[in-house]
């Protein structure tokens, strides 16, 4: 198979068309049936009609999983419970997590509570045999103490992205396209380099990106051709870093004031943190310049540094 392959067409109907247990993770963000307008696909079914596609999709979905792979379904407040429900009682996969995605900013209600997030619930296949890897999705700790994991914590369930604004240099004309950053760390925690990654309902491509960035194999169908034109087109793009980073990763811990340590901490942090965010690491290192101002180990030329200053500078 490609590493990357793109395929125009009905979600169900292709998904029939994948061997079972060949997808490690799948990683998706379906029409939550709020009639957004998707060019040649409208978004609104019927209540029992987009139940019933739910649970089409999603039963296609698990047969293709391996028996330790993993499935991120993104959700409105509207449907998760339905979703919940078919994922658990329906499918029989096990729970893992629901993953608060907050975007900061959005629509004012007058009346009620403005939203200001989406779910994701994360099922697996098999309740004990599945792959997390925490280690690659830490956050950097607050501060330096000798007793703390320096390797970082975990990033928790509420997960901090604003929406992809119109002025983001990435921005693509879908009117749902996420932060590559939420599929950064789906992907980085549950799969492996050369797994195969679907996203039956890829939109603007943003799974296939990550997977390209993170050397995954990726599946992303969609309905709309113009979609997979965008996400072909996308996939040709200079790399200069995901598109949105969470804003922890940017954090210089407090206290790093034994020099050495430091030195050593600084180098990790880029290594850890900001592999997949080399346009991040100019503003991380004035950060540190700002916090530690008297110190000159970051201007001493180490090979990551160099490399990381190289990429920044174009
Ligand atoms: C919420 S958007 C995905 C956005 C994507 N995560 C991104 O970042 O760009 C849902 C997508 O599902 C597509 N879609 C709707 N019905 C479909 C179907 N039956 N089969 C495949 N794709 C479908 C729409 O065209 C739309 O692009």
């Amino acid at each position: 198979m490609d590493q990357i392959v793109t395929i125009c067409g009905d979600a169900i109907t292709e998904l029939k068309k994948i061997p079972d247990g060949t997808v490690r993770l799948i990683v998706t963000d379906p029409p939550y049936n709020l009639s957004k307008d998707y060019g040649n696909n409208q978004d609104k079914l019927r209540f029992d009609d987009y139940l019933d596609f739910s649970r089409q999709w999603l039963s296609q979905a698990k047969r293709v999983l391996t028996e330790d792979g993993t499935c991120y379904v993104f959700m409105g407040m509207r449907y998760i419970s339905y979703i919940y429900t078919i994922l658990e009682t329906e499918l029989g996969l096990s729970f893992n997590s629901w993953i608060t995605w907050y975007y900061t900013q959005g629509i004012g209600k007058t009346r009620g509570f403005s939203p200001r997030h989406d779910d994701i619930l994360m099922f697996t296949k098999h309740p004990k045999n599945f792959v997390f890897h925490l280690d690659d999705i830490r956050v950097p700790q607050k501060s330096y103490r000798s007793i703390n994991n320096m390797r970082g914590a975990n990033p928790g369930n509420v997960w901090t992205f604003s929406h992809m604004h119109y002025c983001n240099k990435n921005r693509k004309n879908h009117p749902t396209q996420k932060p590559e950053g939420l599929f950064e760390r789906m992907i980085l925690a549950s799969s492996d380099p050369g797994d195969t990654v679907l996203d039956p309902f890829v939109g603007s491509g943003t799974a296939l990106r990550v997977c390209q960035q993170t050397g995954r194999k990726g599946i992303g169908i969609d309905i709309n051709p113009e979609y997979i034109a965008m996400t072909r087109r996308r996939l040709g793009e200079e790399f200069t870093g995901f598109d949105s980073i969470d804003d922890r990763m940017k954090r210089i811990p407090n206290d790093l004031n034994d020099r050495e340590i430091r030195e050593e901490y600084i180098k990790n942090h880029i290594a850890w943190f900001l592999r997949n965010h080399p346009d991040a690491v100019a503003e991380f290192l004035e950060g540190v310049r700002r916090k530690y101002p008297n110190d000159e180990s970051v201007s001493v030329p180490t090979p990551l540094l160099d490399f990381f200053n190289e990429v920044v500078s174009g």
